[in-house]
């Protein structure tokens, strides 16, 4: 009989957000009266068509592989030259040098925030920031990394912890922070690549969020920081700028220059060793797909991932104006689509999750799902229609928090 993965034991039985769906279902089944009335503003998942030049790129992608002669079977393993490059150049505009050839696309970002685990190897320190994005833990408990430490996000240091002073050999970032909406200046950030650079750490950082900030000056990218090329791997993906959650792509920026180190102390870049994972192990994003991440970057298509983004900012706006009223303490909203908000007094995050659930119909998602320091808050997700998100304002106005 084949052996399991007996990391898997490791883990809380089941992923937070299918968790989450799991008791949304029972509520519906037990309450179908209200199962009308419930608003989902749990998993961030985008509510808004998608803009019209993917809608017109994709159709016009579909029209060539209906004919012979602009059919296209397999594509390149890393992603069409057209899509790397347009990528890259967007990058480059932003005063970053990154070479078409450092980005590889992908199906979404969960894929590749889990998938890069492959290239590193077993016995690293890892250091993840706590509460955060659930699949970098899940992940590591999943490959066997045992010497896993988190960094204590807290409403002291504004959910944006500090370097340690012991030393790590990756760190799992992610700005803005999924879940509590915190972005990291480029003196935090600065401060995180100056520790990876001394310690010969690698950031693996999360950027799936950057469309969404709008104080200037925070840093979009970990490329903004000097010196970060030779100490990180970014992450990004269509999902929430372009409304890509049910179409699929992402894609990873590795510079050339990004090393780590065999076990005979041998440097290599991570670079090639992720070609060669992709190239085995991935074929490649569907060709309409990758036309339709192509036209996000056109003229018209920045302009309507600036008008999508701005929709959903809107309902975070609407969303702080509520909890501000009833004198609820959050943060976020503000460079992020997520609230991160402070439970009512004895409330675990899901003893609040029920709460929401069956006072207002509202789902949340709770904090201590995202970690340890997650405990005593639950999230909202901003993604929402925009009459949803007005009901939920006056839903949560009818709520007494003190
Ligand atoms: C979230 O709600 O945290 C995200 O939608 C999850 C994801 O992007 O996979």
């Amino acid at each position: 009989m084949a052996f399991v993965n007996e990391n898997y034991f490791k883990l809380s039985p089941s992923y937070l957000f299918a968790e989450i769906s799991r008791r949304v279902e029972t509520y519906r089944k037990e309450h179908p009266e209200k199962a009308a009335s419930i608003i989902r503003c749990g998993i961030g998942d985008v509510t808004e068509p998608l803009p019209q030049a993917c809608i017109k790129a994709l159709h016009k992608a579909v029209d060539e592989m209906a004919v012979r002669e602009t059919f296209r079977g397999y594509g390149p393993d890393y992603g069409y030259e057209f899509v790397r490059h347009a990528i890259a150049g967007e990058y480059r505009e932003r005063g970053m040098t990154i070479a078409d050839d450092e980005i590889f696309l992908s199906d979404g970002s969960k894929c590749d925030c889990a998938n890069i685990l492959d290239i590193l190897g077993g016995g690293n320190r890892i250091l993840i920031a706590d509460p955060v994005y659930p699949v970098y833990n899940d992940t590591n408990v999943m490959a066997g990394n045992s010497d896993v430490s988190f960094l204590e996000g807290t409403d002291e240091n504004g959910f944006v912890p500090p370097p340690p002073g012991t030393a790590a050999d990756v760190i799992y970032l992610c700005f803005p922070n999924n879940p509590t909406g915190a972005v990291a200046t480029r003196e935090q950030l600065a401060a995180w690549v100056a520790y990876a650079r001394k310690n010969d750490a690698l950031i693996l950082f999360d950027a799936a969020y950057e469309a969404y900030i709008r104080t200037a000056g925070i840093p979009h990218s970990i490329f903004e920081i000097p010196g970060a090329s030779e100490c990180a791997i970014e992450m990004r993906s269509f999902s929430k700028n372009g409304g890509f959650t049910g179409l699929r792509c992402g894609f990873v920026t590795i510079p050339k220059t990004a090393l780590g180190k065999r076990k005979n102390g041998t440097l290599e870049a991570f670079h090639p060793l992720w070609a060669r994972r992709q190239s085995t192990k991935f074929n490649g994003v569907s060709y309409p797909v990758q036309r339709a991440a192509e036209a996000l970057y056109s003229e018209e298509g920045r302009a309507q991932v600036k008008d999508l983004t701005d929709f959903y900012m809107r309902n975070a706006k609407l969303l702080r104006e509520a909890l501000d009223k009833c004198e609820w303490q959050y943060i976020g909203g503000v460079d992020a689509p997520y609230l991160w908000v402070k439970c009512l007094p004895g409330k675990t995050s899901w003893d609040m999750f029920s709460f929401l659930l069956e006072n207002v119909c509202i789902v949340s998602t709770p904090g201590s799902g995202f970690g340890k320091m997650g405990e005593g808050y639950f999230r909202l997700s901003c993604f929402n229609s925009r009459a949803n998100i007005e009901e939920v304002c006056r839903r949560l106005s009818t709520l007494k928090v003190a």
